[in-house]
């Protein structure tokens, strides 16, 4: 039993480190560069893969250990040893397999690998993560200290959302007819407006407004709208929305922004106020039970991996105020559907969402 729990944690071990050399690999574009240089029949060397990325080329010294791209070599052989990618019997020479490639690069590239991307910002902030665990220390995190946040989180909502979000979330929801016809629509916590600008790219007789607490998403969601006419970002606290939003939108969207609000009960009170009679409000969240027990059992490594995102950011950033909530990315259906009723909505209905892995969606109206 213990010999087996020490192999686990040596497993543990050598996966966070893999991890961070995934998410190293997917910042330079090696995987790219290894795809394009290499095959099974004809694999690469080093020096390829880093002329066709870029990076540093192979070392001319006096040594001669030194005669290749020492970065690429060891980041090749990193990935190698862990089983991602391939090595010939020489040692010197790599291949990603044939079936893996579009899991590992482009517009397809599985959000499981996208993931990786978020340790990187966790490291940043390791030594301020130690600190708000103090008495004395801070009650959180502010977005700011986690520099390519929005960058990383849009990266993560196309990898998890972009192949299913119209085609097959939008008539799961049942909005597929009314944004064709042209609705007024608000996303909440918008970012840095991925989910936004493909919609309005979809449905050109449709409005979409997205808003944001912070101007640094607003500016990065404005410099991505392609020239679509249908689409306004706002930088504006949720939890207190224009005083002449009453009764004015058909439909609300919440894509992952809920659990990270200091006070998402006010924003949710403000969502109400905002959504037309015959509105809907569609929140999409992660999906937990709002049981640690319950999460182990039914969801396992998925549930470590999201509380442990939610203690490097969505917790730390939805606690920095003296009032805030901190609910966590792991609050669960339990608490969220609380809060939705707290808030007036009636009728509350959570469902899975089809493509959304690690999602669900809470479905309700005034
Ligand atoms: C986890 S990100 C999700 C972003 C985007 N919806 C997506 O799925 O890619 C949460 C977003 O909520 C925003 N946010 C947090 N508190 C907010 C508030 N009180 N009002 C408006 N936006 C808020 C953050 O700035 C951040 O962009």
């Amino acid at each position: 039993m213990v010999a087996e729990f020490l192999d686990q944690i040596k497993e543990i071990t050598a996966h966070g480190a893999l991890s961070m050399a995934i998410a190293l690999g997917i910042k330079l574009n090696l995987f790219e560069a290894l795809a394009e240089v290499s095959s099974e029949e004809n694999p690469a060397t080093p020096e390829q893969v880093a002329e066709i990325a870029s990076l540093k080329p192979r070392y001319e010294t006096q040594n001669v250990f030194d005669f290749f791209s020492r970065y690429v070599r060891e980041w090749l052989c990193a990935m190698a040893c862990g089983g991602i990618i391939e090595v010939d019997t020489t040692g010197e020479k790599f291949w990603i397999k044939k079936n893996r490639v579009e899991i590992m690069i482009g517009p397809s590239r599985n959000h499981a690998f996208t993931q990786t991307s978020m340790f990187p910002s966790y490291g940043k902030v390791f030594y301020d993560i130690v600190n708000v665990f103090q008495k004395d220390g801070p009650y959180g995190m502010d977005y700011s200290s986690y520099a390519d946040f929005y960058q990383v989180m849009s990266a993560l909502s196309q990898s998890w959302h972009k192949k299913t979000l119209v085609k097959d979330f939008i008539p799961m929801i049942g909005m597929k007819e009314r944004l064709q016809e042209g609705i007024l629509v608000l996303d909440v916590g918008c970012g840095n407006g991925f989910h936004v600008c493909e919609l309005a790219s979809h449905f050109p007789k449709s409005h979409f407004i997205g808003i944001d607490i912070t101007q640094k998403a607003v500016d990065e969601a404005n410099s991505r709208t392609n020239g679509h006419k249908n689409v306004e970002f706002i930088c504006m606290n949720a939890a207190d929305m224009s005083k002449e939003w009453t009764d004015k939108f058909d439909l609300v969207f919440i894509f992952d922004a809920c659990h990270d609000q200091c006070r998402p009960d006010l924003s949710v009170k403000e969502i109400h106020r905002v959504l037309k009679p015959t509105g809907l409000f569609a929140m999409v969240e992660i999906d937990g039970t709002s049981n640690c027990y319950k999460d182990k059992q039914e969801k396992g490594s998925t549930a470590a991996l999201f509380y442990t995102a939610s203690l490097f950011h969505c917790l730390p950033v939805g606690s920095n105020t003296s009032d805030a909530l901190g609910l966590g990315a792991m609050w669960g259906i339990e608490r969220g559907k609380n809060l939705l009723k707290d808030a007036g909505f009636t009728n509350v209905k959570v469902e899975k969402c089809p493509g959304f892995e690690v999602n669900c969606v809470y479905l309700s109206h005034k």
